[in-house]
C-alpha cells in the first residue's frame, strides 16, 4: 500500500482523492490518497510534510495556499524539478535519491489537456490573461509546445517584470497591460482569478478560436464572453496535472480514457 496526500486550506472540496483512486484503480495499484488540513503558517507547512515522509508517505501534493512555501523547503532542504524552479512553485513533493524533491506539474496539465482536445499549439499564438502564480507555471510548458506566448494583465508593471525575469532563462514572452487585449489569437487562457472572485474581466474586442478557463465548478464569464470560440474549462488541467504527479510517484502510465471518474 503506497500512501499519499494533498495539503492544503482549505482542503475538504478537494477531488485530488477521488482522482487519484481512479487512477490507482485504472493501473491496478493499492494506494491511499488523503486530504489533510494545515495551518496557514511555514512552521506548521513544514512539520506536517517531516511528519509524513518520515512516516513511510510516498507522494504529497501540494494546493493553495502552501504551493510557494514547499518551494522554499525545497530549495531548502531539497532539489526542485525545472518547472517548479520556473514557477516559483510546488504542487508535486516526493522522495527521490533520499531527499525531497518537489516538481511543478500545473502547467503541463494545462498543456496536456490543450493537446488531448486536439489543440495544435505549434507556432500558435496564446494570450495568458493575468501575471501570477498561474500564468508563471504555464510559461515554460506552452514555450516548450512551440506556442507564441503573450501575457496580458491589469497592472502592467506585473507582466513586465514576469517578462524580464523569463528572459533572463533565454525565453521570449511579450508584455502587456489587460487594456491592450485585442486582434485574434490561436488561444486564450484566463489565468486571473476573476472567475474564482466572481468578477468580469474586460475583454475588450479580442476574438479567439480557443478560450481556456484555468478555473472549473464555476459560472465562467469569460467562456460566456467567447461564445463561438471551443470553450474549456480547468477540469481537464487539474486531471492531468494530478496524472503527472501520479506517474512521477508510482512509474505506472495512465491512460486516462481507461480512468472511470465520477466527479
Ligand atoms: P494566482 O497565483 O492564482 O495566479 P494571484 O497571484 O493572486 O493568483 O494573481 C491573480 C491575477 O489575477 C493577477 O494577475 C491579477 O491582476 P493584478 O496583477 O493586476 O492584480 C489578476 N486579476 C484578479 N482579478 C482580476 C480582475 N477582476 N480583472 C483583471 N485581472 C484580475
Amino acid at each position: 500500500m503506497h500512501h499519499f496526500i494533498v495539503i492544503g486550506n482549505p482542503i475538504s472540496h478537494s477531488k485530488s482523492p477521488a482522482i487519484h483512486a481512479a487512477f490507482a484503480c485504472s493501473v491496478g495499484l493499492d494506494i491511499s490518497y488523503n486530504r489533510q488540513f494545515c495551518p496557514n503558517d511555514f512552521g506548521s507547512f513544514k512539520a506536517v510534510i517531516e511528519a509524513f515522509f518520515h512516516g513511510g508517505g510516498v507522494g504529497a501534493n501540494v494546493t493553495l495556499p502552501f504551493k510557494e512555501m514547499a518551494f522554499d523547503i525545497c530549495q531548502e532542504v531539497g532539489t526542485l524539478s525545472k518547472y517548479a524552479k520556473n514557477a516559483g512553485a510546488v504542487n508535486t513533493l516526493a522522495i527521490k535519491g533520499g531527499k525531497l524533491y518537489g516538481d511543478n506539474t500545473d502547467g503541463r496539465g494545462l498543456v496536456a489537456d490543450l493537446v488531448g482536445r486536439g489543440v495544435d499549439l505549434h507556432d500558435k499564438t496564446v494570450a495568458i490573461l493575468g501575471a501570477g502564480g498561474a500564468t508563471r507555471g504555464a510559461i515554460l510548458p506552452l514555450i516548450q509546445s512551440s506556442a507564441v506566448v503573450s501575457v496580458f494583465n491589469r497592472t502592467l508593471a506585473k507582466a513586465q517584470t514576469l517578462a524580464q525575469e523569463f528572459a533572463t532563462q533565454g525565453i521570449t514572452i511579450n508584455a502587456h497591460g489587460l487594456d491592450e487585449l485585442t486582434g485574434h489569437f490561436d488561444v486564450i487562457i484566463n489565468a486571473t482569478s476573476a472567475t474564482t472572485t466572481g468578477q468580469s474581466l474586460d475583454l475588450g474586442g479580442v476574438s479567439t478560436d480557443v478560450a481556456y478557463d484555468m478555473m472549473y465548478g464555476k459560472p465562467s464569464a469569460f467562456l460566456e464572453h467567447f461564445n463561438t470560440a471551443k470553450q474549456i474549462d480547468g477540469m481537464g488541467m487539474l486531471i492531468n496535472q494530478a496524472r503527472l504527479s501520479f506517474e512521477l510517484w508510482t512509474g505506472r502510465a495512465v491512460d486516462l480514457d481507461k480512468v472511470v471518474l465520477d466527479l
